[in-house]
């Protein structure tokens, strides 16, 4: 399979798989179940799932074992978004190329279904065991758990938040991006590995430094878009950023500089792969996506 059949090959499969995890809509409390399918379907890059698929094939885990917590950590970004695009925070009416959803619902509905697709993503987890022992399970739960909260992706965001405005040096912002975005993609990555055969630590060492540029990588590609593409190519209300007063890499660096770092980080992140042999070749390509995708 060539990596675009591939790639097509796991969305599918993912959007399947959200679909029967994801309570029914004509289940009551139904506007919240509805809201919930709205959030989660019919959109997105699918990027995480792709991470834990690709990370889960260097350890030779089977491709039905790695869905479950595939879907776990794409819960946990919809939910990110949802919260992200509320009027208390980036105050977004477009996402995925549909209204977003306090727009398309009302703001009540869409902490709601932040909520409750962050702990779907848990229960998912516990119920769908991705590990073979349970010891292995609880890890990939601590995994997901810590990328999400103060520490990762809510940390993150605060920072994120409370930065508008403000001036950021590049290690402050370096900080910020590996929590709101980067820990939630490490987590995927070190959760697909987690699904098949033990790896030396050395090899996990290698991986996870492939994680970490990784997760940063993504953001800064997200924040040169966020720049220089347009609304209707991203689904998202492009130039955001500025108009926000953001601290980004592109507003740090400008938009030449903040490119060289693209190809710098995916050189890293490629290096990072080098020991880790043909197997690797999935999180090779998808490094290769994220540092050169279009939206
Ligand atoms: C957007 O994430 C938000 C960030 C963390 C930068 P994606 O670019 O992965 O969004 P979708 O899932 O494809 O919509
Ligand atoms: C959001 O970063 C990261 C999250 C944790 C959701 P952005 O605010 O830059 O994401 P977009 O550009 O709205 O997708
Ligand atoms: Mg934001
Ligand atoms: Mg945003
Ligand atoms: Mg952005």
């Amino acid at each position: 399979m060539d990596f675009t059949e591939w790639m097509r090959h796991v969305q599918q499969g993912t959007e399947a798989a959200l679909g029967t995890l994801l309570p029914a809509a004509n289940l009551a409390p139904q506007r919240l179940h509805e809201a919930m399918r709205y959030a989660v379907l019919g959109g997105g890059k699918r990027v995480r799932p792709l991470l834990v698929h690709a990370a889960g094939e260097l350890t030779h885990a089977q491709p039905a074992q790695l869905m479950h917590a595939a879907c776990a950590v794409e819960l946990i970004h919809a939910y990110s978004l949802v919260h992200d695009d509320l009027p208390c925070m980036d105050d977004d009416v477009l996402r995925r190329g549909k209204p977003t959803v306090h727009i398309e619902y009302d703001e009540a509905t869409a902490l709601l279904v932040g909520d409750a697709l962050q702990t779907l993503a848990f229960q998912v987890l516990t119920e769908h065991p991705v590990s073979s022992t349970a010891a292995g399970q609880i890890e990939v739960i601590r995994l997901l758990a810590t990328a999400s909260g103060s520490h990762g992706m809510a940390g993150g965001q605060a920072i994120d938040i409370a930065s508008a405005g403000q001036a950021m040096t590049l290690e402050e912002l370096e900080f910020m991006h590996l929590r709101k975005t980067g820990a939630l993609i490490r987590a995927a990555i070190l959760i697909g590995a987690h699904a098949g055969v033990a790896v030396t630590d050395i090899r996990r060492q290698h991986l996870d430094h492939y994680a970490k540029r990784v997760g940063l990588l993504f953001q800064v590609v997200d924040d040169i878009l966020d720049a220089e593409a347009n609304t209707a190519t991203l689904g998202k209300t492009a130039g955001k950023d500025a108009a926000h007063n953001k601290p980004t890499y592109v507003s740090l660096l400008g938009l030449g500089k903040a490119k060289r770092l693209i190809d710098e980080l995916l050189a890293e992140a490629l290096e990072a792969l080098t020991p880790l042999g043909t197997r690797a070749i999935r999180l090779r390509e998808l490094a290769d996506y994220v540092a050169h995708r279009a939206f």
